[in-house]
């Protein structure tokens, strides 16, 4: 081994990112590009693969620049990638056959209900931990099976590939066709004790088991890569989620941590076995090191957190800028009355009602955009309240701090809201790029840069903490206004 430091490369729902770590698990360089969002139609989401590849090319080479060192300084390169979205591309000329269907579509609505008449949801949550919902992969695989001319055909001969976005980045980087135990966990299509793909359910989805990548650990050399990262062992792959709970070191069962990003999502190690929720989280693979067991998690995924403030900007243009939300949120002292429930993409956890849409509710002529910027941020707080109540009542033992990571963490406003609403102190670690922390970590691990978990997580440092102020007949009388505006969401159905 050469380098003195280890890339991750983070493919995430809007935007491509490089990152350089030194021993010390600091940032020494950072590299980011975002890419289109393809909207065909309404509930649509879809991403150019091909885009995609050309940005990710792009953030290394900028990064490695930056950092001053060419591919020989790195001694391993690990991926995180947003998770579920689907890709299938032709494996003799790497071209995609589709855009890929990206975790937020909501497209296989209708093949969800008719899976579920032929397959019983308690069975399939107890074999994949997930739940019928149109935000895993394997349903819209076979979308994609079933709409685009002659694929099946195809895939039943091998001539094309399916992969999440981490297959995707490692098959162009080393020709090899892997996909890592933390996303394969999100297709609707492995066995949970197993980890490997369940024939069961392949038949069920109807997918020819010959498209399908190679199940390996999150932590181990899938191969060296050629182009930008020539030479460098490819050492770690973990959906982007199940980076975070690594780079935020949650390697005792019972620790957690929630990321803010398009959408926010808290894992809770649950250890070396799985764990079925009873109250709507997600039992999903949390990561799993060469030649050690895997380390389960329970999840609760909120689809819409970060995206909401986007939207503010992008659709309503009250910001000219995502961290201008504060600024327009502190010209008043509290939400006036309104509450905003973002359901663009249905409910995801504890909900999961694919048919529920957004509402803004407790509307008055008194409310101005400062009292909506402010119900934009508490939705972010009381979607991750709804989830820890899931997490407390599954697991008997309650919450005592949140560890938290991503962009909006930057935002002290919601950060204490967070810790108000929570009841818990939330902690912000030094570094909050924990997602490709966890890559770089989990690479760094596979070619003994590193040499144990004990090492990372003494390097894991706190930087900031919010205690709760909130009385309690205020949080109350809040709940109970956010549970009315839920109960409009789930009203809405055409
Ligand atoms: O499951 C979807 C998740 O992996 C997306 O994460 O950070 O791209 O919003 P992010």
């Amino acid at each position: 081994m050469t380098g003195e430091f280890v890339a991750a490369i983070d493919q995430g729902t809007t935007s491509s990112r490089c990152i350089v770590f030194d021993r010390a698990g600091d940032v020494v360089s950072v590299a980011q590009r975002e890419h289109r969002q393809h909207f065909p139609q309404p509930g649509w989401v879809e991403h150019d693969a091909e885009e995609i590849w050309a940005n990710v090319q792009q953030v290394v080479r900028e990064a490695l620049t930056a950092a001053g060192i060419g591919p020989d300084g790195l001694a391993a390169v690990g991926i995180t990638n947003q998770r579920e979205t689907t890709l299938v591309w032709d494996r003799a000329t790497g071209r995609p056959v589709a855009n890929a269907i990206v975790w937020q579509d909501t497209r296989t609505g209708p093949l969800l209900r008719e899976l579920a008449e032929a397959y019983d949801e308690e069975r399939l949550r107890a074999r994949t931990g997930l739940t019928l919902a149109t935000y895993f992969a394997g349903p819209k695989l076979r979308w994609l099976l079933d709409h685009v001319d002659g694929l099946r055909e195809r895939a039943e001969r091998g001539e094309v590939l399916f992969g999440t976005i981490d297959s995707w980045l490692i098959w162009k980087l080393t020709g090899r066709h892997v996909t890592d135990v933390t996303n394969a966990s999100r297709t609707m299509l492995m066995d949970l004790a197993t980890l490997d793909w369940d024939p069961e359910l392949l038949d069920a989805m109807r997918v020819p088991a010959a498209m399908l990548p190679e199940i390996r650990c999150s932590a181990e050399v899938y191969g060296t890569a050629g182009g930008v990262l020539a030479g460098v062992p490819v050492a770690s792959a973990l959906g982007d989620q199940q980076a975070a709970l690594f780079g935020q070191t949650c390697f005792q069962p019972g620790e957690a941590k929630c990321t803010y990003g398009t959408g926010s999502f808290l894992l809770l190690n649950t250890g070396t076995g799985p764990v079925t929720s009873r109250h709507g989280l997600l039992t999903t693979v949390g990561y799993r090191i060469e030649g050690q067991p895997a380390v389960y998690a329970l999840e609760g995924a909120i689809a819409v957190t970060g995206s909401l403030v986007q939207w503010l900007r992008d659709n309503l243009g009250l910001i000219s800028t995502a961290p201008q939300i504060e600024e327009l949120a502190r010209t008043v002292a509290d939400n006036g009355g309104c509450y905003v429930v973002p359901a663009f993409s249905g409910l995801f956890a504890p909900h999961w009602r694919s048919d529920a849409r957004g509402v803004i509710a407790g509307l008055t002529g008194y409310i101005t955009k400062g009292h909506l910027a402010r119900a934009v941020l508490e939705a972010s707080g009381w979607q991750t309240r709804e989830v820890v109540d899931a997490m407390n009542a599954d697991s008997d033992v309650a919450l005592r701090r949140l560890r938290v990571d991503g962009g909006m963490t930057g935002n002290a406003l919601l950060m204490q809201f967070l810790a108000d609403v929570l009841d818990v102190p939330v902690v912000r670690p030094r570094i909050t790029e924990t997602t490709c922390l966890g890559a770089a970590y989990a690479a760094g691990l596979a070619v003994g840069f590193w040499p144990d978990l004990a090492t990372l997580r003494e390097q894991w440092r706190a930087d900031a903490q919010w205690t709760p102020q909130m009385d309690p007949a205020s949080r109350d009388r809040e709940l109970r206004n956010w549970r009315k505006a839920v109960q409009r969401t789930l009203d809405w159905v055409e």
